[in-house]
């Protein structure tokens, strides 16, 4: 043969190997991450240094709680619940608020997303996301005692149930800075009212606080930094005529040791206006505050940003890579969604049994059916559905989660991967589990309807809607799901293929609530799913901007065929897998068996369009150059052309 010819039948080689291997990009991005070294942090809550609410994890919660000379405002929350999503703003604000409490009661936050919380968080029998509740000055905790519960997720009711109840503690736990909160009686004089205090104590404020009102309350607590002034409340209007004041006017006393009385009156009937008025008083006295010590340690900040900025850059790869091809699945969900449900999610449920017991039996019955994971995660359930299904009575999330450590001792590792990669959101505050766990019943809903052996088609829907209600940590979800499952009649669901599409249509229910939502991420936007980029068959119509809803004209044939497709295990992206020995060796010879599949993007494909004709271009000239050997070599380009390649 000629060294052109040569050169050529090498071209056409490559062009071929490269033709198998266009629709397949998952080894390069596998490489890149595989350099990666610290994994997004999943327990990075809702709050940050940058705020004021003081985070509590294990490591200092019985510390920062327990027998305190001051009360804690706890917040339990999960990361993902999209409800304490949109309430962190708000608790942010009544944190910054609520500083100048802070020696009498603090304000914190927990976050029961983060497994090394669970014993906490099922020790106090939290029951919905997120859970607001107070705990005293001496505060231990013991059986039914786990702080008293707030039932209010508004900020100024927040402010007044929390003031009312400091206020109706007894003791002041050897704290210098508890106001006294007994209201002054009709017998007091002024110079009884200084009896006993600190000299540094020049002036008393006098507040009418109507019955059920807190506003005395909260204005003490808004002063604890002005050791100059005391404030007393008081409700008897016998109180008021002492002093001149006024209770129908608005108005407030500063009675000094002399027993001057001066009258002022606050801008409004609020306690931050009364606050700044006896401030303002002072201030014209030429008083000042207290100076507060700063809290916060740069080196710690410092670190936290240099940590951020490390994640910052694979996730950025990350999810340049999902935007790719938004419809891909990808094993690293499934295998967090699956971590998350076990670990986290049904471990800190203090009390499992009943109909949340048979709950989770069906929930492992069914994983264990279509487990996505490899050998070690596949004992991992069946040994725990087994362990489940023992009991028959109870079985406390102090025992699962004992069971679950047990048995990765003795299997090993159990996940691929550590972090999420079709469901990373741009900021840790978005997407994560909630996506993660979509996209595993739906997987599971398709695994099943391919499965000759499962008969019943409400299998998936059934587990899926027993988890939903008994573990689900986003407690809003779960009660719309319920209502959803209820009004789009879930129990009348006739086969298999309807379940699979029976989810999808729920799903984008969901999506379509949820568009334009404080947390959607603005990277990846609620829409109807797929996408017309992702399956133009899917729809009947031609899609225009205005079908982005539920007046979609969907082809539910090619949607199903589509859904069957892109959760087929073969096709399940190992991006982001970071042991894939961990993986199922069957799915393994099958992937490499694999050729190019439909599920690739249009950029693959039309790069394998390409490629496709440029081998066809070289085969026709090969063709012409053996066919036509002698004129055809003398020609100069020929060489300079394959000279290049
Ligand atoms: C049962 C359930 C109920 C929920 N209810 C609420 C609620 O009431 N309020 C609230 O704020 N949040 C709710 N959430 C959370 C919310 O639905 C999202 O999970 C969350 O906002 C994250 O959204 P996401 O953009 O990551 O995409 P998700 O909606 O979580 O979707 C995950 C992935 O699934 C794929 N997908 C999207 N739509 C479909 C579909 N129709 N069929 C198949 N695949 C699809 C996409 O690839 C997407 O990336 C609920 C979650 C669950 C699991
Ligand atoms: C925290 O306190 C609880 C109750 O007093 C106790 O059971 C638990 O062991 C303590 N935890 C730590 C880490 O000290
Ligand atoms: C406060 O003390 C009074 C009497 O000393 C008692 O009746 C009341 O129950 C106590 N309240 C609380 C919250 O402990
Ligand atoms: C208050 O402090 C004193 C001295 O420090 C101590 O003896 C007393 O037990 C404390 N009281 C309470 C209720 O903590
Ligand atoms: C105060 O609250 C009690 C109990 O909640 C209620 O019965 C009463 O009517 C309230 N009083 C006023 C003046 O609102
Ligand atoms: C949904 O689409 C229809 C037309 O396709 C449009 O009239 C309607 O306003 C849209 N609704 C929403 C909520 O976007």
């Amino acid at each position: 043969m000629t060294r052109q010819g040569a050169q050529l039948a090498c071209l056409i080689i490559l062009c071929i190997l490269k033709l198998i291997t266009a629709g397949v990009p998952l080894n390069r991005y596998e490489a890149i991450l595989k350099q990666q070294s610290a994994p997004v942090d999943e327990e990075l809550g809702l709050y940050d240094d940058s705020d004021k609410v003081v985070k509590l994890t294990v490591a200092n919660f019985n510390e920062t709680v327990l027998e305190q000379n001051r009360g804690s405002l706890v917040e339990f929350y999960n990361t993902y619940c999209g409800h304490c999503r949109r309430f962190a703003p708000t608790y942010k604000q009544i944190a910054e608020q609520l500083h100048a409490w802070q020696e009498v009661v603090i304000v914190s936050a927990i976050d029961c997303a983060a497994e090394e919380n669970n014993g906490i968080c099922r020790n106090y029998e939290v029951m919905g996301y997120p859970t607001l509740r107070y705990m005293r000055p001496g505060f231990q905790p013991s059986a039914n005692q786990y702080g008293l519960k707030l039932e209010s997720q508004k900020p100024d009711e927040i402010r007044s149930l929390l003031a009312g109840m400091v206020a109706a503690e007894n003791h002041t736990m050897n704290n210098t800075y508890w106001p006294n909160f007994v209201p002054v009686a009709e017998s007091e004089s002024a110079s009884d009212l200084f009896e006993g205090l600190n000299s540094l104590r020049q002036y008393i404020a006098l507040i009418y606080e109507p019955e059920n009102s807190t506003l005395a309350a909260e204005t003490a607590l808004f002063l604890l930094q002005w050791p100059t002034v005391q404030v007393r409340r008081f409700s008897d209007p016998a109180v008021a005529a002492k002093f001149k004041l006024d209770i129908n006017q608005q108005q407030l006393a500063l009675v000094d040791r002399q027993g001057n009385v001066k009258l002022h009156t606050p801008s409004e009937q609020s306690s931050d206006a009364y606050a700044k008025s006896i401030e303002g008083a002072l201030h014209a006295l030429n008083f000042t505050p207290r100076t507060v010590q700063s809290s916060k340690s740069n080196q710690a900040e410092a670190q936290q940003q240099a940590n951020s900025d490390s994640t910052q850059n694979s996730l950025t790869q990350i999810i340049k890579e999902v935007q790719r091809n938004k419809h891909i699945i990808y094993q690293a969900d499934l295998e967090q969604a699956i971590r998350t449900i076990l670990h986290n999610e049904v471990a800190k449920v203090n009390e499992i049994s009943g109909d949340r017991l048979l709950a989770l039996q069906r929930f492992l019955t069914v994983l264990q059916r279509y487990n996505p994971l490899g050998t070690n995660g596949r004992q991992l359930v069946a040994k725990l559905k087994d362990f489940v299904v023992q009991f028959n009575q109870k079985l406390t999330g102090k025992e699962f989660e004992d069971e679950i450590r047990r048995l990765e001792m003795k299997l090993g590792q159990i996940y691929s991967s550590t972090q999420y990669v079709g469901c990373a959101g741009s900021s840790p505050h978005y997407r994560g589990f909630s996506c993660s766990l979509w996209t595993l019943f739906h997987f599971m809903s398709v695994q099943a309807a391919g499965n000759e052996e499962s008969q019943d088609p409400l299998e998936v829907l059934q587990a899926m809607h027993g988890y939903i209600k008994n573990f689900f940590g986003c407690t809003d979800c779960s009660e719309h799901f319920q209502a959803m499952a209820t009004r789009r009649k879930i129990w009348n669901v006739a086969s298999k293929d309807d379940a699979v599409l029976w989810l999808w249509a729920a799903h984008n229910e969901v999506n379509q609530r949820l568009a334009g939502d404080d947390t959607e991420d603005p990277e990846f936007p609620k829409q109807q799913f797929p996408s017309a980029k992702s399956c133009a068959q899917c729809r009947n119509a031609p899609a225009t901007a205005s079908q982005e809803n539920l007046s979609i004209d969907w082809n539910k044939d090619a949607v199903l065929s589509f859904l069957k497709n892109i959760h087929n295990p073969q096709f399940v992206s190992r991006f982001g897998v970071q042991r894939s020995e961990l993986l199922h060796e069957t799915l393994d010879t099958m992937r490499q068996k694999r050729q190019i599949s439909n599920v690739f993007s249009d950029m693959d494909m039309r790069m394998g369009m390409f490629l496709y004709a440029f081998c066809i271009v070289m085969m026709v000239i090969a063709f012409k150059l053996f066919a036509f050997k002698g004129g055809y070599r003398k020609k100069p380009y020929g060489h300079d052309l394959l000279g290049k390649v």
